[in-house]
């Protein structure tokens, strides 16, 4: 996909932070964007930031309130926005959560929750637009983070459905070529949105340390990213150079990417 003026773009958790910024980008450059996330109110300020961003009265933004872990309410509101403005061309799946916490201090019930969320949201929100999409191809993108190849202390729960989510989308892929259908999986490291501070508050010393070894990128620079990703087919969509380096060590160097971590938490707890 080279070009996104006139594509039909959907955007579960598009109401604030990377996927707000993804939405004000594609807005600007020619397309049609519609948002999804629970908070009605923040939803229709997002819907019309991310409006007045186009230069093209002829493109349309619409929005929907949803909460991506209802799998019935996700098919019958995407339903209704595909019968009012047809399949996404791209569908950019943004909704998530992280509560980082020790092991032993989070809850089954917080697990659950944010497996919910981040891994069955994305599955949800593809199951109920793929279908569609089917029929005339297209470009998916779901959300993991730099957390998704590597496991971080005070992530337990995070970790896993980032991998998930991964995992996903890998085979995705491999499904989606005989119709047409991209599949990106965008990675970022630590970005600056409401999000990363809601997350801030619970993290423990050790995992804010690690977090500090990467530049905190933002919303803007992660959705630059994004779309530049799909414009070049990438599977992987990792933002900025310190996710780069941090990937690219866990692959080849494993216990180097450890040793550092290890390094990092000793002097936070010392
Ligand atoms: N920020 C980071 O440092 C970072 C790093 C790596 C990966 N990520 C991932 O990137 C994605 C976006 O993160 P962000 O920091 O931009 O988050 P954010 O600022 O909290 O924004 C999240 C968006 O998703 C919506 N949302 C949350 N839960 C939802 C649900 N159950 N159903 C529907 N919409 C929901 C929110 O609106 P409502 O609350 O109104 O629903 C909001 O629009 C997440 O998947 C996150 O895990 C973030």
């Amino acid at each position: 996909m080279k070009d996104f003026a006139g594509k039909n773009v959907f955007i579960a958790g598009g109401s604030a932070g990377i996927g707000l910024a993804c939405a004000r980008l594609f807005s600007q450059q020619g397309a049609s964007v519609h948002l999804f996330a629970r908070d009605k109110a923040r939803l229709l300020t997002a819907r019309d930031e991310v409006s007045a961003c186009c230069a093209d009265s002829s493109r349309c933004f619409d929005c929907a309130p949803l909460d991506v872990t209802d799998a019935a309410r996700v098919k019958a509101v995407m339903g209704k926005m595909v019968e009012k403005h047809g399949p996404p061309d791209i569908l950019v799946n943004c909704a998530g959560q992280a509560r980082p916490r020790r092991f032993d201090e989070i809850s089954p019930e917080q697990a659950m929750h944010t497996m919910t969320v981040n891994f069955a949201g994305t599955w949800n929100t593809v199951s109920a637009l793929w279908p569609g999409m089917k029929k005339r191809g297209g470009w998916i993108v779901n959300t993991s983070s730099v957390a998704g190849f590597m496991g971080i202390f005070g992530y337990t729960d995070y970790c896993a459905s980032k991998f998930a989510v991964i995992g996903f989308s890998e085979a995705l892929k491999s499904e989606g070529e005989a119709f047409g259908i991209g599949v990106s999986v965008l990675c970022p490291p630590d970005t600056d949105t409401p999000g990363l501070a809601e997350e801030n508050l619970t993290k423990p010393p050790e995992t804010r340390a690690i977090s500090s070894t990467a530049k905190l990128m933002t919303a803007d620079e992660v959705a630059s990213a994004l779309l530049a990703g799909i414009k070049k087919g990438r599977l992987y969509i990792i933002p900025g150079f310190d996710g780069k380096l941090a990937v690219a060590v866990k692959r080849h160097a494993p216990w180097l990417l450890e040793a550092i971590m290890r390094h990092a938490m000793k002097k936070a707890v010392q």
